[in-house]
């Protein structure tokens, strides 16, 4: 099977977009399958630089499909922004697929998402996207799915059923109301829009991969943010992890090959909930402005720790990696000395696992080994002989901590500042062509 999923190691923002871009040149689809806008995935090529937020990242690529399968949910608002953005830029849109069973975030799910974080005493900092608030609807199985959405009278009978229980809550909480005419008559350009992409994106799917094509599956976010073992509640409302490749795209789990692991040099993490390598003050801030560390989404300002190899591990766990790709070493450049977190103390006892208990998180105190830095700027190298020796000693020191053989290494946002050192798609080969 030629499948490569992409997959976040860490809190998310590991530099997904970039990587799928690159590798999405030999790829003859790409498929989100879980999440939604809540994600920004950032690509640069040519001097042009893009944020997407739901389409694939293999869309400026003429001979690839952009797939968003079942598993991710839809504003359509922002795809129908999105979609334009790119047509401005004088790349097509046509060829876009998107599932008719994913699910749709409307507008007043979007107010859930505001409205049940403004209950919260420690709050979770969503995107305020109406993630949560969508995925929930689904498990409550009242949700909105796009084949209901683009079918007119589909789409009124849903509302008519939905709307007074929504408003009901809405207004207790002093909201405003929603308004079914104003609702119909706002997504009624989007319906037109979305209709003719819709399909059966599973059966697509495995017809490319029994066809002997490359396919590629797209994470959003990060596995620390994953619903189930990332670090609850201070998580997202999907799985963003290689396991829910198969549900979220539709295809069995034998289906699937080789797993990518992102990750950063470093760690980032957005919004609420702890991370134990977290570290404030100078070189903190100095990470922030050379990554340029603030959301692609929301444009806040992401908070910034050393690498942790505990919660790597625990990722990879979860994952199955069968290569990494390490993004943003140029970040770390000009640092005199670079930590990597490779234990927890809990209470005082040394643990080598994520605790479940968000509490003991908190009081988690990092191990740390301390590694020298280099000085020099490594935006311009090209192959892994030509880093500085203790750049060289850093990648070699996190395959050694994790076990896992680095594919790729990343030094600066564009596509071509990409070093391949194998194949993630055949991991054993020597060279990526
Ligand atoms: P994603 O959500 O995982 O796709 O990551 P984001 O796009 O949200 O954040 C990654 C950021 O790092 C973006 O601003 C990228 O342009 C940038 N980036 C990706 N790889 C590199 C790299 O190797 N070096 C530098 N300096 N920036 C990078
Ligand atoms: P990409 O794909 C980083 C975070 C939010 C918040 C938590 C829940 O760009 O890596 P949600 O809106 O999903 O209910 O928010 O998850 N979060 C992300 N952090 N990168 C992302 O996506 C994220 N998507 C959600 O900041 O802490
Ligand atoms: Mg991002």
């Amino acid at each position: 099977m030629n499948t490569l999923s992409i997959i976040g190691a860490q809190w998310g923002d590991e530099g997904k977009g970039k990587i799928t871009d690159a590798l999405a040149l030999k790829a003859d689809a790409v498929v989100r399958f879980q999440g939604g806008d809540n994600a920004g995935h950032t690509i640069k090529f040519d001097g042009k630089k893009f944020a997407l937020h739901l389409i694939p990242s293999g869309i400026f690529h003429n001979n690839t499909t952009p797939i968003m399968a079942s598993g991710m949910v839809i504003n359509p608002e922002s795809l129908q922004e999105e979609m334009q953005m790119i047509n401005d830029a004088s790349y097509s849109t046509n060829h876009l697929v998107i599932s008719d069973r994913a699910h749709v975030i409307l507008d007043f799910h979007k107010t859930f998402d505001h409205l049940y974080e403004s209950l919260k005493k420690e709050k979770i900092g969503t995107t305020a996207k109406g993630i949560g608030p969508t995925y929930s609807e689904k498990a409550l199985r009242r949700g909105l799915r796009m084949h209901t959405f683009c079918n007119e009278s589909g789409f009124k009978t849903y509302l008519e059923e939905t709307l007074p229980a929504v408003n009901s809550i809405l207004k207790t909480h002093g909201y405003d109301p929603y308004e079914i005419d104003d609702l119909i008559k706002k997504y009624a350009p989007m319906q037109k829009l979305l209709a003719p992409h819709l399909n059966d994106t599973s059966k697509l799917i495995n017809d490319y991969i029994d066809e002997g094509k490359y396919v590629m599956f797209e994470g959003a976010q990060g596995t620390m943010l994953c619903l189930d073992h990332g670090t609850y509640p201070f998580v997202t409302s999907s799985s963003p992890s290689a396991a829910y490749v198969p549900l979220g795209a539709g295809i069995a789990p034998h289906k699937l090959s080789n797993v990518l692991g992102i990750v950063k040099a470093y760690t980032t993490r957005v919004g609420g909930g702890s991370f134990p390598s977290e570290i404030t003050g100078d070189i903190a801030e100095n990470i922030r402005i050379k990554g340029n560390e603030f959301g692609t989404t929301t444009a806040r300002a992401r908070r910034i720790g050393w690498l942790d190899v505990v919660a790597l591990n625990h990722a990879n766990r979860i994952n199955g990696f069968s290569s990494l790709a390490i993004m943003l070493l140029d970040v770390l450049s000009g640092l005199k000395t670079l930590k990597i977190c490779v234990g927890y103390k809990l209470d005082g006892k040394e643990i080598d696992y994520v605790p479940a208990d968000n509490e003991h998180f908190k009081h988690i105190e990092p191990i740390y080994e301390t590694l020298p830095g280099w000085s020099e700027d490594i935006t311009n190298v090209k192959s892994f002989e030509t880093l500085p020796l203790n750049a060289k000693n850093y990648l070699k020191r996190i395959e050694t901590l994790t076990n896992i053989k680095i594919s790729i290494f990343s030094v600066g946002p564009s596509r071509d500042e990409t070093i391949y050192l194998m194949d993630p798609y055949q991991v054993r080969s020597i060279q990526y062509d």
